[in-house]
């Protein structure tokens, strides 16, 4: 069984609201990019990591890679939305059909070893694979467009997404060519008539989208010792 990872990193970052590109910002001594590539690139079962950069990124090389080696490899085929830069990143790497890939966003840096193995366990012997994700903690009230609540809705079997997203390559890229218009991997996959497996996380892995989002990345990693 091979096992690949493939990070999407052709984002601008919009809801940041910087100059920079959100993956490149500063976190805890490093850009938040690096945080998700040493975790992924630690991970004795994950043979190859693919970074998925713009055609014109110019800020990944110019850091130094050495400490990856050949494990880490730079895809310049990012495209105008994270699904695109996804299909795009997997025809690129040309993988097995059979191989597992593991889709993680590099905006995602608080990753550890435990979620890896945990997604990694749940679903190597999955017919069809799945994500990580956590049960809705939050009392969910649905808007009337004027900023009023129109009514609360149940979070039973309500989950929010994560990533890794662990799929067959050939699946997934199946899947992706068929359902352009998804904001994550498993959407595909639904689309298919499939139905990707929830493995449990927590909320430490979340999405760093706004401003605020840097300030507690920062102190989990600082506790995480990195
Ligand atoms: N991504 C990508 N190609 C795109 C858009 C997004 O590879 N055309 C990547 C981002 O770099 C990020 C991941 O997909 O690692 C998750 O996307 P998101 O958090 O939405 O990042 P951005 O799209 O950069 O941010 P925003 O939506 O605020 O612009
Ligand atoms: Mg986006």
């Amino acid at each position: 069984m091979t096992f690949h990872a493939l990070v999407p990193a052709a984002g601008f970052g919009a809801r940041m609201g910087q100059e920079l590109p959100k993956q490149y910002l500063p976190l805890a001594g490093q850009p938040m990019i690096f945080h998700a590539l040493s975790t992924l690139c630690a991970c004795p079962q994950i043979e190859t990591v693919f970074v998925v950069l713009s055609p014109e990124d110019t800020q990944f090389k110019s850091y130094d890679l050495s400490r990856y080696g050949d494990k880490l490899q730079p895809l310049y085929c990012g495209g105008a939305t994270r699904a695109e830069s996804v299909t795009n990143g997997l025809v690129a790497a040309e993988l097995e059909s059979d191989d597992w890939v593991l889709v993680h966003d590099a905006a995602r840096p608080c990753l550890t070893q435990a979620h890896l193995f945990k997604l990694i366990e749940e679903l190597r012997n999955d017919d069809i694979g799945g994500l990580l994700a956590v049960p809705l903690a939050d009392t969910l009230k649905r808007a009337d467009g004027e900023g009023r609540v129109l009514r609360t809705e149940s979070r039973e079997q309500l989950w929010q997404a994560q990533t890794p997203q662990m799929f067959r390559a050939g699946l997934l890229v199946r899947a992706l060519q068929q359902c352009k218009d998804v904001t994550d991997d498993a959407s595909a996959i639904e689309a298919l008539g499939l139905h990707p497996k929830l493995v449990a996380c927590d909320t430490t892995n979340f999405k760093v989208t706004y401003p605020q989002d840097l300030l507690l990345a920062e102190l989990l990693l600082n506790q995480a010792g990195k």
